[in-house]
């Protein structure tokens, strides 16, 4: 198992190491907001059944409201029982027709089959180690003429923060992309359903404060194990990347979300 896919349990017990990566994305993006920009991309007709796996805080709603029409019935699934607390939590006041919680594994889903017109697996799928057994079940449960949209990450993404965790002893590019990249995602979604189309978020971050990108980049693994001398190595990896930069840090983001059709 690589890090990625070892202490998931863990790391999302509940939203707060992931408030640390979120923090950073929310105030010092630049281009399309990630999350309205998704939601618009979405083919909702009102009345659908949808499900969220890997939903996490269900900050993926609250931040795209007045972007899906009133009336869905929404059903918000993690592994993580903290995660599906805080999801129902918050998108119980945001004009559903229903909001239903489940613990559940995406290789293994409680649903029935068809029971789904949209599936939505965002920034989840590098954590699993059987991806192709998550994309069957993924497809098993849409409805035929049902869509599931999957969003990952490519090897461009936040690649001027992942060259200073190199200090960590990993490589420097984004392992969300190593282990679910968008060759993987294009490749899994293509032979499952038959088809695929790749969107590419436009944007990236324009960061001017340090210590948010040590906050974010030591949440998770490499940096959430660093020992003190690979944090105090980092902090000075960063200090120098925003003193070359004149205080600021130009990142690029290669986020991108993937749509396929169920036949039917
Ligand atoms: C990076 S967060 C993404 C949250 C949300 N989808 C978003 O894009 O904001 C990954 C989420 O996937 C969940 N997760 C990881 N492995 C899972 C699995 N095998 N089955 C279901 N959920 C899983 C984690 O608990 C976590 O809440």
């Amino acid at each position: 198992m690589s890090a990625i896919t070892s202490g998931v349990s863990q790391q999302y017990a509940d939203s707060s190491k992931l408030a640390a990566r979120a923090r950073l994305h929310r105030e010092f993006s630049v281009g399309e907001p990630w999350f309205p920009w998704v939601m618009d991309r979405l083919p909702f007709a009102a009345g659908n059944s949808v499900l969220d796996i890997g939903c996490g805080p269900a900050w993926f709603w609250a931040g795209s409201e007045g972007h899906f029409p009133p009336g869905l019935h929404l059903t918000l699934a993690d592994q993580s029982d903290g995660m599906v607390q805080e999801a129902t939590e918050r998108c119980a006041p945001l004009g559903f027709a229903s909001v239903t919680g489940q613990q559940a594994d995406v290789t293994a889903l409680p649903f029935a089959d068809a029971s789904f017109d949209v599936v939505i697996a965002m920034h989840m799928l590098y954590h699993v180690a059987y991806q192709d057994k998550a994309v069957t079940e993924l497809h098993r449960v849409l409805k035929p003429g049902g869509t599931l949209a999957v969003t990952s990450n490519g090897a461009g993404n936040l690649r001027q923060l992942y060259a200073l965790t190199t200090v960590f002893g990993s490589p420097p590019i984004d392992p969300a992309a190593v282990a679910f990249g968008h060759e993987r995602a294009e490749s899994l979604l293509g032979a499952q359903f038959g088809n695929v189309t790749k969107t590419v978020c436009p944007g990236g971050l324009h960061v001017t404060d340090p210590e948010v990108v040590f906050m974010a980049l030591t949440s998770y693994p490499p940096g959430d194990r660093a020992s003190d001398s690979e944090l105090e190595a980092f902090q000075s990896a960063i200090a120098t990347a925003f003193a070359a930069g004149g205080g600021v840090l130009d990142v690029q983001k290669d986020a991108a979300l993937f749509l396929s059709r169920k036949p039917g």
